[in-house]
């Protein structure tokens, strides 16, 4: 089956499903606690798609060329009954990869009922191995420990773990080499993410932005490293190898080599609107017109036409003025 694709040329692929706002962290850089305080409205459950209605918009992405579905948050972890939807999305015919991000603080607990779901793949989020400053950063004191712990229990389980640390300029950067250490000694994937203007909360500027190219340079006084192949088009990351064991380490750097041109993937947010870009300032109301009683071959036409018009490269033709002007969706609905 042919993928339907957009203006640029770009087919679609992948799916991120975001199935809650909330989240237990508050990280400075996505959901900033003076902002995301006690009295936040989150949404009410009403207002998010429904277990039974995420399961018929994947299969009519599948019908469309989806093949890769990824959930994402807030924290996923804190939507109720999470491995059921697991198991109903890894019944759809040309799924064939699930994937979760989350910061796998509630994991333990899930972990197995997960894994029996169908899920195999999780990202996970941690920034700092340093105790105060991982608390600092999450903004509500948790220590890396208990997410380190969590990542050796899945592992054991059989997941493929990755781990995500966004770098900010003058936050975490002493942190680089000892993750890297750390997760190489491990044989985990640890990818440094290039800090982005994603939301409209949390103080971007090309200023704070480690780039790739000043991380890699880093590594490279400490590991010796050869560039790894991408491992299907559009993938996100950036892989290296290390030499002396074949552990690998990656680079998403939507600030310093934006990827837009091979960019496959949409985007449901936790309020039910489908975004075709994580920097939108708009998405289009799928909720509704699934709400409205509309058979499938016409929620197909409308998700085919947005997609159609897709002309979406963000991070190709961002400037500190879009950065600080352009109104966007906040991070907690889209997930990343
Ligand atoms: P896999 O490659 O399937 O393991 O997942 P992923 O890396 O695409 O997903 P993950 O949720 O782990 O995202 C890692 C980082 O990449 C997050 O900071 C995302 O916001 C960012 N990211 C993912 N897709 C895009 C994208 O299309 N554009 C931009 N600018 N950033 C993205
Ligand atoms: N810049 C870069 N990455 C971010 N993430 C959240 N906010 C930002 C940001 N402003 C990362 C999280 C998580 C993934 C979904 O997105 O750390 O790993
Ligand atoms: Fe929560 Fe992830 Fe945002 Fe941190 S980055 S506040 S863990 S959703
Ligand atoms: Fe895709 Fe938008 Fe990210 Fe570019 S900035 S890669 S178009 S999501």
């Amino acid at each position: 089956m042919e993928p339907i694709i957009d203006k640029l040329g770009r087919p679609i692929r992948d799916l991120r499903i975001s199935v809650t706002d909330r989240c237990n962290f508050r990280c400075t850089y996505c959901m900033p606690k003076e902002i995301f305080g006690d009295d936040y409205a989150f949404l009410p459950k009403n207002e998010l798609l429904s277990f039974d209605e995420m399961e018929r918009l994947a299969r009519i992405f599948a019908s469309l060329g989806v093949k890769k579905l990824r959930i994402t948050g807030g924290e996923p972890l804190l939507r109720k009954g999470l491995p059921d939807l697991i198991a109903r999305l890894a019944n759809i015919d040309g799924i064939e990869d699930i994937g979760l991000t989350t910061n796998a603080v509630l994991l333990k607990p899930h972990a197995k009922a997960l894994y029996e779901a169908g899920l195999r793949r999780l990202n996970i989020s941690l920034d700092a191995l340093d105790k105060e400053l991982f608390g600092k950063i999450n903004g509500r004191g948790i220590k890396p420990d208990l997410v380190l712990n969590n990542i050796e229990i899945a592992k054991e389980m059989g997941f493929t773990v990755k781990v995500n640390m966004v770098v900010e300029k003058g936050v975490n950067e002493q942190e680089i080499i000892p993750m890297a250490t750390y997760f190489k000694e491990r044989g985990i994937t640890l990818r440094f993410i290039e800090f982005m203007d994603v939301g409209n909360d949390n103080a971007w500027s090309f200023e704070k932005v480690v780039t790739k190219k000043e991380i890699f340079h880093l590594l490279e006084e400490h590991f010796n490293l050869e560039p790894a192949t991408p491992k299907y088009y559009g993938e996100v990351a950036k892989r290296y190898r290390y030499l002396d064991n074949g552990a690998e380490v990656g680079f998403i750097t939507s600030v310093s080599e934006s990827f837009c041109s091979s960019c496959t993937r949409a985007r449901l947010s936790s309020d039910g609107k489908l975004y075709t870009c994580l920097f939108a300032s708009n998405g289009f109301d799928v909720k509704s017109i699934v709400r409205s009683g509309k058979t499938d071959e016409e929620v197909t036409e409308a998700i085919t036409k947005v997609w159609q018009g897709r002309r979406d490269r963000y991070s190709d033709e961002r400037t500190e003025e879009t950065a600080k002007k352009r109104k966007k969706i906040n991070m907690s609905y889209i997930g990343g």
